[in-house]
């Protein structure tokens, strides 16, 4: 009855009765494939072998190890754990069906029993495990697919973080490129002025050699050297020479001082921890962002006295300069940006104010929240704040804010002055 057997499952049949396992054998064998055995112990065997049952009909009566030992050992065992178990027995007692069953049988049939009703209830306890293998290979599935998306979700935060960097790191290279050209370019038009100058003064030079030469001459060469002296008008470059000079060298300290601060501000790929100057990582980060300012806010300083304070100092730059560009981003128009550190107990205060446009009180609370910009695209990200939150929390400290509309907004960031608990497991490589 080939026709039958599209259950394709594997039965195993426990009884030591033989013309049970003959009546019922021949019966269920028409629908699947069936084992049996006539003990328990064989049955152990038989289900941990190659051709693991998909369920177990299980005689409770039996000499030698009975139903219920049968069932406390197949739970027991990792191997045979998930097998359905059915109790099919001449016990017709209450009790004996509760014992069953808290030992973990899924059904209990009573012999003699009706074959139809036997192969129905098989069915569906067939059908009930595949449901439950298929369920717990969705889990499975479900709970690695999980993973994979926050896997993909980290991956794309880190490449926002990396994006937004390079994004401020480009809008700083286009500020400091237009900061050296300046003195670079006065300083190069400064010294061909003075190269003229220095042929024009050469020559006057040769002129007074012709002095100590022939004394005939010497009358002539007096009169050349006037005619010179008036033409190159020579009195006005002796004048010009040092104003040039002093004009090139304040050129070149200019330079000099923004790679200084380049380097400070950076600390290439250094991001140690120490005991560091607040007011030099302020004032570096205002000379590299200064490009940004100087043409429509003034900047004030208030700097208190600040002991050193132990941090990643270019991290601490980091933020400075995201509270400095959001403070010049809110002045429409002109303002004023002022700066005031002062110390209380064992923190430091450092604090940004600006006359720009102020919060919307509506937007007071999700100013911190990733990705949350009022700015145009291309201009916000939305980052510049959490990840500056997150430097300040690493730092065992806190970013406040406080902003009137139409007024202006103030960012306070706190920090501890010595290493604390938090600095300490942040610090763990
Ligand atoms: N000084 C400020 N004045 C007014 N609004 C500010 C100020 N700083 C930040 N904001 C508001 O907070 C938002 C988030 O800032 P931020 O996280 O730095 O991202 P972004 O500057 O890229 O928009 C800004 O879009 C702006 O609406
Ligand atoms: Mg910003």
């Amino acid at each position: 009855m080939e026709k039958q057997r599209a259950d394709s499952a594997t039965l195993l049949l426990v009884d030591d009765e033989p013309i049970n396992i003959k009546v019922f054998g021949a019966f269920l064998s028409e629908y699947f494939d069936v084992l049996v055995s006539t003990s328990g112990e064989h049955a152990l065997q038989l289900a941990k072998g190659n051709n693991k049952p998909d369920l177990i009909l299980l005689d409770v009566m039996m000499p030698g190890m009975d139903g219920y030992q049968v069932i406390a050992r197949l739970k027991a065992d990792p191997d045979t754990h998930d097998i359905p178990v059915v109790f099919v027995t001449a016990l017709s007692d209450d009790a004996d069906e509760e014992r069953g069953l808290k030992l973990g049988a899924v059904d209990y049939i009573y012999k003699p029993c009706n074959l139809s009703i036997l192969l129905a209830r098989v069915r569906i306890q067939l059908e009930l495990q595949r449901s439950r293998v298929w369920l717990e290979d969705q889990n499975a599935f479900l709970e690695a697919e999980l993973e994979r998306r926050q896997q993909e979700n980290q991956q794309v935060q880190l490449q926002l973080l990396q994006s937004e960097k390079l994004a401020a790191i480009g809008q700083l290279a286009a500020g400091v490129a237009h900061e050296i050209n300046n003195p670079v370019g006065f300083v190069n038009s400064n010294l061909n002025t003075l190269k003229t100058y220095i042929g024009d003064l050469l020559g006057v030079l040769d002129t007074y050699q012709k002095l100590a030469g022939d004394p005939k001459q010497v009358e002539q060469a007096r009169q050349e050297i006037q005619k010179l002296r008036q033409q190159k008008d020579i009195d006005f470059l002796c004048k010009d020479i040092p104003d040039l000079i002093d004009e090139s060298l304040d050129g070149l300290s200019r330079v000099r001082n923004i790679v200084a601060s380049l380097k400070d501000f950076s600390h290439v790929g250094d991001n140690k921890w120490e005991m560091a100057d607040i007011h030099q990582g302020l004032d570096s980060t205002l000379n590299i962002i200064w490009n940004e300012l100087k043409y429509h806010c003034t900047v004030t300083k208030d700097y208190g006295d600040l002991p050193p304070v132990y941090c990643q100092i270019s991290q601490l730059n980091q933020v400075f300069m995201n509270l400095l560009i959001n403070a010049a981003q809110a002045i429409k128009g002109k303002g004023e940006i002022s700066i005031r550190t002062w110390q209380t107990g064992r923190e430091v205060n450092i604090e940004i104010s600006d006359t720009g446009e102020g919060v919307a009180p509506e937007h007071l609370n999700r100013l911190f929240e990733p990705f949350f910009t009022t700015k145009p695209v291309g201009k916000g990200t939305g980052l510049g704040l959490p990840i500056s939150q997150n430097i300040a929390k690493a730092h065992g400290g806190r970013i406040e804010v406080a902003s009137i509309v139409g007024q202006g907004t103030t960012f306070r960031v706190v920090l501890p002055i010595e290493p604390t608990s938090v600095t300490r497991e942040n610090e763990e490589p």
